[in-house]
C-alpha cells in the first residue's frame, strides 16, 4: 500500500494501538512495514491478524533484515538473530578471497549469503536437516553462486571436500532441552524444534560439528561456532577435546559468543 501520509492517518494509529496491545515493543515501526507489504485493506487486516495472535513479524514479511541484506525467509524456518551478524564478521575477518567456506546448519542461509556479499569470490557449501530450510536457502544462496544440501551436518557434502575447507562456520541449536519451555511463545511455536533444542546441555550438535571437523579442514582451516556466553568454556572444552585451539571471542553490543577454533594457534 502506498503510506506516503500514513504516519498521521487514523489506519496507521488502530494498528499501532492493536500491535502494542498485542505486546509489540516495537509497534509503529512494525505498523508501517505491515501496511508497505499488504496489497489491500483486507490484505493489512489479515496480516494485523497474523501478528497480534503471536506470528513473528519476520514470517509475515517473508524477509528479514541480516548484515544489510534482505533475506527470504519461509514459515517454520529459524528466524536470523541480529547477534549472528557477530559470526559472519569474525567469520569474514579469517577468509581469504577464494576460499572454501562452509555452512553447517544454515537455516535460510543468512550466513552464507551475508559472506558471499561480503568476500570476493569464495566458494560456498550450506547444509541443513529441515527439508523446509533448505528450500528456503536454495533461494537465498543459489543466485550467489553457493550450493545447499539436505542432510545431516556433514554427510550430503561431496566427499572431495576432505581436507580443503578453509572456514566452517555453524550456528547449530544449542537451547538445553530444559531450558525449552523458557523460549518465547514465539520461537517455540513458529520456529522448528530442530532448530532450537541442542540435547540434554545444548552442545549435541556442536559436538558431533567439532568431532568431524578435521576430517574437512586444510591445515591451517578455522572453525567458528556461535554459543551462549554461559556455555563458552563447555564449547571451548570440547574444541580442546578434539584437538582445536580454542579462542572465545565475544561481542557485548550484539551479545553474542563465538568460539574459534583452529589446529595451530590463533593469530590476534
Ligand atoms: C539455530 S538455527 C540457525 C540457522 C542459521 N544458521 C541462522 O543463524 O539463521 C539451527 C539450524 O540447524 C539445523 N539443524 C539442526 N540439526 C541439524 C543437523 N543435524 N544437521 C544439519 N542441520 C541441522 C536446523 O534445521 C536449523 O535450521
Amino acid at each position: 500500500m502506498n503510506f506516503s501520509d500514513i504516519n498521521g492517518s487514523a489506519i496507521y494509529s488502530l494498528i499501532v494501538s492493536k500491535l502494542r496491545g498485542a505486546g509489540c515493543v516495537f509497534a509503529e515501526d512494525e505498523a508501517l512495514l505491515l501496511i508497505s507489504s499488504a496489497q489491500t485493506t483486507t490484505d493489512l487486516a489479515i496480516l494485523v491478524d497474523r501478528r497480534t495472535t503471536g506470528f513473528p513479524l519476520e514470517h509475515i514479511l517473508g524477509w528479514v533484515e541480516f548484515c544489510g541484506l534482505r533475506i527470504e525467509l519461509d514459515q517454520g524456518v529459524f528466524v536470523p538473530r541480529h547477534r549472528t551478524e557477530f559470526l559472519v564478521q569474525q567469520a569474514a575477518t579469517l577468509t581469504q578471497p577464494g576460499a572454501v567456506v562452509v555452512d553447517l546448519c544454515c537455516g535460510s542461509g543468512a550466513v552464507g549469503a551475508a559472506l558471499v556479499a561480503m568476500l570476493e569470490r569464495i566458494e560456498l557449501y550450506s547444509v541443513d536437516i529441515d527439508p523446509v530450510a533448505v528450500r528456503c536457502a536454495r533461494r537465498n544462496i543459489n543466485s550467489a553462486g553457493g550450493q545447499v544440501y539436505e542432510g545431516d551436518l556433514y554427510d550430503p557434502l561431496p566427499t572431495l571436500l576432505h581436507g580443503r575447507v578453509h572456514v566452517i562456520v555453524a550456528n547449530a541449536p544449542y537451547v538445553p532441552t530444559e531450558a525449552m519451555k523458557l523460549l518465547p511463545l514465539e520461537a517455540r511455536i513458529h520456529e522448528a524444534r530442530v532448530a532450537l533444542d541442542g540435547g540434554s546441555d545444548g552442545l549435541n550438535v556442536q559436538r558431533r560439528i567439532v568431532a568431524a571437523v578435521s576430517l574437512w579442514l586444510v591445515e591451517s582451516g578455522y572453525l567458528l561456532v556461535e554459543t551462549s556466553e554461559a556455555q563458552a568454556p563447555m564449547t571451548a572444552k570440547i574444541f580442546a577435546q578434539y584437538g582445536l585451539l580454542p579462542k572465545l571471542t565475544r561481542s557485548d553490543e550484539k551479545d553474542a559468543t563465538v568460539v574459534i577454533g583452529t589446529k595451530t594457534a590463533l593469530v590476534n
